[in-house]
């Protein structure tokens, strides 16, 4: 078998017909909505790169620094030979994991951004031969068809991905997962801490403007793939946290009344003068808050660990 296998769980216009149910529903409500997973075409998935190497943002580092500190704990305590990786992106800080995972035989990236999973696969079989890399294209809050492959298995889902989903779709979320687990599977999960306000508005209001150039690429998306003819320079990047829902929201606000035509859709929006369009929720989390979700969903904590300024989490948990 070749040691890089690439599944499209989806069909070829499957992504075409979910962008556009969203792009309708998501306009046609109030407040108007898009949701994250949109940001990530290449270009998309490219700027998320960038992100991850600003000053302000520091999810990145701190995920990487517990990895670097834990991967043998993780390695001894799942002794896993399957390693599932959900939202996978460019794989970068899970090769401190793979490293670890002696007994490692089959990585099973899954994300919707088909440029990141061929280019992240491809470099991990030159790196790790023996390993077989089996790539799934697909969206990981739809019921995931996994391939046969050997136990124990460890599915990951690092960066803090989990705090882009609302609180019920995590419920949702965990279940699925839950659903995936055999005796002796775990779960790993990177969850982002509550912490000081400024701290968390700067990392998602940068000083070089790449997380406003990330938040108005999704316009530039539905402007290609349907048609649209958003103004990305008429809307300003927003970035605030809610304290009553301890997340951070990021909106794009219209810098004046206009109108936007979704022509695939023959759909017309009118926006107000600062109307905002609410574009992604980053929830942060505390560990009794993680404890109970992962309960909810018949998961136990086994593990906790943060990095060292505590600003970051990995648990892993497995099925009760
Ligand atoms: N895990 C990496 C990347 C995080 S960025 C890290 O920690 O740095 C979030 C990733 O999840 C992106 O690669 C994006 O394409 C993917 N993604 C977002 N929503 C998704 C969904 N619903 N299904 C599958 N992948 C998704
Ligand atoms: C992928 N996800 C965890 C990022 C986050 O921090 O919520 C996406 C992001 N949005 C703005 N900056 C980064």
């Amino acid at each position: 078998m070749s040691p890089f296998l690439l599944t499209r769980t989806l069909p070829e216009d499957a992504t075409d017909a979910a962008l556009r149910a969203d792009v309708l529903k998501g306009l046609t409500r109030t407040p108007r909505t898009l949701p994250p997973k949109w940001f990530y075409d290449a270009h998309g998935s490219d700027l998320f790169e960038q992100i991850t190497e600003l000053p302000e943002y520091y999810p990145t580092r701190a995920e990487r620094e517990i990895l670097v500190a834990r991967s043998a704990e993780i390695a001894a305590a799942t002794g896993a030979r399957t390693l599932v990786e959900l939202g996978s992106g460019s794989s970068a800080k899970t090769r401190h994991l793979i490293e670890a995972l002696t007994g490692l035989r089959t990585y099973v990236p899954v994300d919707v951004s088909e440029n990141a999973l061929t280019q992240a696969g491809q470099a991990l079989i030159t790196e790790r031969p023996g390993l077989q890399v089996h790539a799934l294209i697909a969206d990981f809050t739809a019921r995931l068809p996994l391939p046969e492959t050997p136990a124990p298995r460890l599915v990951a889902f690092l960066g803090g991905t989990i705090g882009n989903l609302l609180p019920a779709e995590r419920a949702a979320f965990l279940a699925s997962v839950r659903a995936l687990l055999s005796p002796g599977d775990a779960l790993l999960l990177g969850t982002d801490l509550v912490k000081d306000e400024e701290v968390l508005v700067r990392a998602y209001d940068d000083g070089a403007g790449v997380t406003a150039q990330f938040n108005k690429n999704v316009l530039t998306v539905v402007n290609r793939e349907l048609g649209a003819d958003f103004d990305p320079g008429a809307f300003d990047h927003v970035a605030l946290w809610d304290a009553g829902n301890e997340w951070i929201e990021m909106r794009l606000r219209s810098r004046a009344a206009q109108t936007v035509k979704i022509r695939a859709l023959d759909l017309t929006v009118d926006f107000a003068a600062g109307e905002e369009l609410h574009t992604e929720v980053s929830a942060k989390f505390r560990k009794e808050g993680v404890r109970a979700e992962l309960s909810g969903a018949g998961l136990g904590l086994t593990h906790w660990w943060t990095d060292r300024e505590g600003r970051f989490a990995l648990s892993l948990s497995t099925a009760r």
